[in-house]
């Protein structure tokens, strides 16, 4: 690792004030951790993963309303239905629940070493004791052989950054009850994965894309922390993911936490401006402007690709939860438990990428719409926000790696509260499996009418 432990904090930042103070010790704590932790898979832990593949009796099954002591009912009945179809699913608490976890880092191969936590010694085991309970209904345990039939013959990309290659670790973990996928990737390249489900003929892919669009790590060592200064294109699209979408089912967008690096930004090809670059003459924008100019240009990449029908998610920012210190000073996520909502509220930098994100979804939506793309957003934020819990902290590695130094709580431990996630995908295709079944039903009542 490049990063040194003696680099200096932006305390000289122009213009700041105490909240961007604190804001800018974030950015450079999650800078450092980016830094530490590789958001791609080291090839080095990555081989020794070993995907069985054995086929399953199971019949496709969706779900009944399964309650925290019910285990998944695979011979449950072929309609799905949907409990919460009129419920805001993301809104709500976490609640204790003793069934869970569904898996461990016994049955599951695929939990990324930097998040096997309990391999790493986490001496805590309550943070997996948990479920998402939305207010006014329930949250079904994830049941993995209703999601791959919902998923049958279709396509799933993960496009962004490693938060989103640990919720599809957390996909490949839950649904290992039924199968495990093989590797049909096209490249020996780590941060380009392709598994199938070959029972289901369902294909996942991840695009390794932190920043969503263009850009180059154009000096490595440069920058005023060292760690890298990125050169961001921010209205040219990523080939690496956007010349290979199109025929996706679904996509799943995940990015934020790395627009905190230093960066300067490129339109029209013209310098334009950067994020804590302090370069002489070149304006720093901030983050935020980085940000929304890339959420823009990936939702304009989508929504101009000619044969794409997919639906397209964007999961909103997963809140980071360090306290008690600068990053090199033992900055630390040491919490056992959840939040309850009202112990915490989302502010600062949390609330800033969120509301970012929202707003560029919102307008992205309005023009996917007219063109009869579905655009909708996996609004993880709220519930994340109350998991300081839930990541690795300093159970991400063996205690003698000098990485130690620092301590991850930008991840999610597996099995962990990420496992959420795909609850929440699961639930938001049962209802739109529901939505499209009572649009057809509509259009057939239309026809009897004209009749
Ligand atoms: C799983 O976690 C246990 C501790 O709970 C640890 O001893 C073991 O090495 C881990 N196994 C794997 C395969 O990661
Ligand atoms: C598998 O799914 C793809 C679409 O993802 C489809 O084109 C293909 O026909 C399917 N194969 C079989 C054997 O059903
Ligand atoms: C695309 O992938 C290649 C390696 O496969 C990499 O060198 C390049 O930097 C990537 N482009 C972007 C914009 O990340
Ligand atoms: C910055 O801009 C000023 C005024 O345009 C110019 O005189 C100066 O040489 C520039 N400095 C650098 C380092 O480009
Ligand atoms: C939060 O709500 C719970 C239950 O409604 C209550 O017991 C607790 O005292 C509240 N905590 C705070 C900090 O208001
Ligand atoms: C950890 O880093 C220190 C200082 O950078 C170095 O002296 C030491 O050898 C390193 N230890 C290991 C196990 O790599």
């Amino acid at each position: 690792m490049k990063y040194q432990a003696n680099d200096q904090l932006p305390y000289g930042m122009k213009g700041q004030n105490n909240k961007s103070t604190k804001f800018v010790l974030i950015a450079v704590m999650s800078l450092v951790l980016f830094t530490t932790v590789p958001f791609y898979y080291p090839s080095v832990t990555y081989s020794s993963f070993i995907f069985t593949s054995f086929n399953s009796d199971h019949e496709p099954s969706p779900h009944t309303s399964s309650g925290p002591g019910e285990e998944y009912d695979p011979a449950a009945t072929a309609i799905p239905t949907s409990s919460t179809h009129k419920c805001d699913i993301f809104s709500g608490e976490w609640v204790p629940n003793p069934d869970a976890p569904y898996y461990t880092n016994k049955t599951c191969w695929a939990i990324h070493e930097h998040q096997n936590c309990m391999k790493y010694g986490r001496p805590d085991s309550e943070f997996m004791k948990w479920k998402w309970k939305p207010d006014g209904c329930d949250l079904p345990v994830f049941n993995p052989a209703q999601f791959l039939e919902l998923v049958r013959d279709k396509s799933l990309a993960f496009v962004g950054d490693s938060v989103g290659r640990n919720q599809m670790q957390s996909l490949i973990c839950l649904l290992s009850r039924v199968e495990y996928p093989i590797d049909v990737s096209y490249t020996k390249d780590e941060r380009f994965k392709r598994w199938k489900y070959t029972t289901y003929n369902f294909t996942m892919a991840t695009f390794w894309t932190p920043h969503l669009v263009k850009g180059r790590d154009s000096d490595p060592n440069g920058g005023p922390t060292n760690t890298g200064l990125f050169s961001l294109y921010l209205d040219e699209f990523d080939d690496n993911w956007s010349t290979q979408v199109e025929d996706f089912d679904y996509i799943l967008l995940s990015a934020g936490h790395w627009f905190y690096r230093p960066a300067v930004f490129y339109e029209r090809s013209r310098l334009v401006g950067c994020h804590y670059c302090l370069l002489p003459n070149v304006t720093d924008l901030g983050m935020y402007y980085g940000y929304r100019r890339a959420l823009r240009t990936t939702f304009r990449a989508i929504t101009s690709l000619k044969n794409y029908k997919g639906i397209t998610y964007l999961r909103t920012f997963a809140p980071s939860h360090f306290e008690n210190g600068l990053w090199n000073e033992g900055g630390n996520c040491v919490r056992t438990r959840p939040f309850r909502s009202n112990e915490t509220v989302l502010e600062g930098p949390n609330m800033e990428f969120y509301m970012t994100q929202v707003e560029e979804f919102r307008a992205a939506e309005r023009v996917a719409r007219k063109r009869g793309l579905k655009f909708r957003l996996l609004d993880t934020t709220q519930a994340m926000l109350l998991r300081p819990d839930g990541h690795p902290s300093r159970y991400g590695h063996w205690a003698h790696e000098n990485v130690t130094l620092y301590n991850d709580c930008v991840h999610w431990c597996l099995p962990g509260p990420i496992d959420t996630w795909n609850d929440f995908l699961l639930e938001m295709l049962k209802t739109e499996r529901l939505r499209s079944a009572e649009e057809r039903l509509h259009s057939k009542d239309r026809k009897l009418l004209v009749r």
